[in-house]
């Protein structure tokens, strides 16, 4: 009886209506108290994301990239677009590889975020079509100081905005006829890490007069700059600055475009500034060398919030093992007019201490790069398979479970739900802090990382640093718990005890169990030493539990008067 009780209390929590959402809504996201949501069919949406590598989105090499997408438990795979696949010639277009993306994604049950490589990608031209590399009268090129050509499109062209344009919206046109009633596109990527390599910004004769000319006002006001030049008004940032707002212009234009066509959430992915470690006295990376110029870094997001509205995310790419990066870039892009979203980590040993950051920072998904592991330029080893014969592949890709999304597969609305809300809350092991305190409205959760964990001693660690934990808050003493390589035990705020000395915390009851189609079912009930240290997540594939705490005094007040 108790756990139905229990049960139907955690249906309400998590099944409240967040939004007078109707199931053929778009995929939007929604934004409530300060938190973020992807809504997709209705529900919060967790995209637990996986990116094959670049050259993966062709018959040959996709049913390797959908065995990976089954083997990591992800949702949603997030595959290329090429310009120049699509569109081998001006104004004729090929959605070939879009409906094989489509209809793969569909027979696996997973949801797509198409990536546009058009203009850009990682700071070159790579994907532009041959027929605007081989005219650069037409299509122009950015310039480097001294006049080299490089392999960037000048962002201050409107020929080459227009030819992006053009095919963006085309490409969106086709993603409306094919999926708007199934919603297996849920989001896109526009341009890929975009900026330029090679230099600052675009010397060329038509961008140098855009530089000599006034920046837009409408610019200056939001930034609270003096109007003036870009050198008037930015000072010695004024090249970046102003290469910043050309690409965030430019791009904005192009989203633009595909969502006047169809309205899906767009995001550009961030090749950000690394810190330079190199050499003692260079204390800030060279904007067009160590990182793409003018793209979405850290310093440049007020100019691209301002130019490119269309734009609904600035999603930072995650590429090294500091975790103390991690967190700044963290907190750099979760913002208030900005949802956290992780569309490229490494993959490897750093994938759970990550995404369990991010997700109890807010994020909106979290996607590590290359999981098909194609990324060299070899023939497949097994014979091709035709698409007919899909759902394949035979050859299954190994994926440690610490390494893959299984646990959060099912769960993965309700723990978007629970992000929406505020109530997901993770602790991720560091060094030097293998205990640590997650301070819930109503209780506190001590995570402990590392077994053994012998009594009364301070919890061993893991050698490489990665325990982690999430808590989430289901109702007032009711959570939701799981973790690697953790111990998690609850105990009453210490603030709460300083002004109520007269309380104690215990377990009413702990459940191990999975979400089924949404709801919580119960597996078994964890007792004794399941329970009596804590609930205990040790490596392999963790549990979900729910625990349901309750207080109550320390001890009778009247009893105690009596006996003394
Ligand atoms: C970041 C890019 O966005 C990806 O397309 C890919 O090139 C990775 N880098 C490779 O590390």
């Amino acid at each position: 009886m108790k756990k139905l009780v229990l049960t139907a209390l955690a249906l309400v929590a998590l099944q409240a209506p967040i939004a007078p959402a109707q199931s053929n809504d778009i995929p939007h996201l929604q934004k409530k108290d300060g938190h973020f949501a992807l809504i997709v069919d209705g529900k919060p949406f967790l995209v637990l994301g996986g990116q094959i590598n670049n050259s993966s989105a062709w018959p040959a090499t996709l049913p390797a990239a959908w065995s990976a997408a089954e083997a990591m438990h992800v949702n949603t795979v997030e595959a290329p677009v090429y310009w120049e696949q699509m569109e081998p010639t001006k104004g004729s277009f090929d959605f070939s590889s879009v409906d094989l993306l489509v209809d793969q994604a569909r027979q696996f049950h997973l949801h797509l975020v198409l990536l546009w490589f058009g203009t850009w990608k990682n700071g070159q031209n790579h994907y532009v079509p041959e027929w605007i590399k081989s005219d650069p009268k037409t299509y122009p090129r950015e310039e480097n100081a001294y006049g080299k050509l490089l392999d960037v499109m000048s962002p201050t062209s409107q020929a080459n905005l227009d030819a992006d344009k053009t095919a963006f919206a085309a490409l969106m046109r086709h993603v409306k006829s094919i999926d708007a009633a199934q919603h297996t596109v849920i989001m896109v990527q526009v341009e890929n890490e975009s900026g330029s390599v090679g230099s600052v910004r675009d010397f060329s004769p038509a961008a140098q007069q855009a530089f000599d000319g006034q920046v837009p006002a409408e610019l200056a006001r939001t930034l609270h700059v003096p109007d003036g030049t870009w050198t008037q008004s930015f000072g010695p940032d004024a090249d970046e600055s102003f290469a910043a707002y050309s690409t965030a212009h430019y791009i904005g234009q192009v989203a633009a475009a595909g969502k006047a066509e169809y309205p899906l959430p767009m995001y550009c992915n961030v090749w950000f500034a690394y810190p330079v470690h190199a050499l003692e006295n260079r204390d800030r990376p060279s904007a067009g060398q160590e990182y793409p110029s003018g793209g979405p870094q850290q310093a440049n997001i007020p100019i691209w919030k301002a130019a490119a509205p269309s734009i609904d995310i600035l999603a930072p790419d995650f590429y090294s093992d500091d975790f103390t990066l991690f967190r700044t870039i963290v907190a750099t892009y979760r913002r208030a007019d900005n949802p956290l979203f992780i569309p490229e980590s490494q993959l490897g040993p750093n994938f759970g201490r990550y995404f369990f950051y991010a997700l109890g920072n807010g994020a909106i998904g979290f996607s590590p790069f290359g999981i098909d592991r194609t990324a060299q330029a070899t023939q497949p080893a097994d014979p091709v398979p035709a698409p007919a014969d899909l759902p394949l592949p035979n050859a299954r890709v190994s994926i440690n479970p610490a390494e893959n999304f299984a646990l959060f597969n099912a769960p993965d609305s309700a723990i978007a739900q629970l992000n929406l809300q505020g109530d997901l809350f993770t602790a991720v092991e560091e060094r030097g802090s293998a205990r640590q305190t997650v301070h819930l409205p109503t209780a506190d959760a001590v995570v402990s990382f590392g077994f053994p964990q012998p009594d009364g001693a301070y919890p061993p660690g893991t050698p490489t640093f990665q325990g982690r934990a999430m808590v989430a808050q289901l109702g007032p003493l009711d959570f939701l718990v799981t973790g690697f390589n953790a111990s998690v035990r609850f105990t009453l705020p210490a603030a709460e005890l300083a002004k109520t000395p007269n309380r104690q915390i215990e377990i009413l009851r702990a459940e191990e169990g999975q979400y089924v189609d949404g709801v919580w079912q119960t597996t078994r009930i964890l007792n004794g030493d399941q329970t009596d240290r804590g609930l205990n997540f040790r490596s392999g594939t963790p549990p979900l539990v729910r625990i349901l705490l309750h207080t109550l005094p320390l001890y009778d007040e009247a009893v105690h008067h009596k006996t003394e």
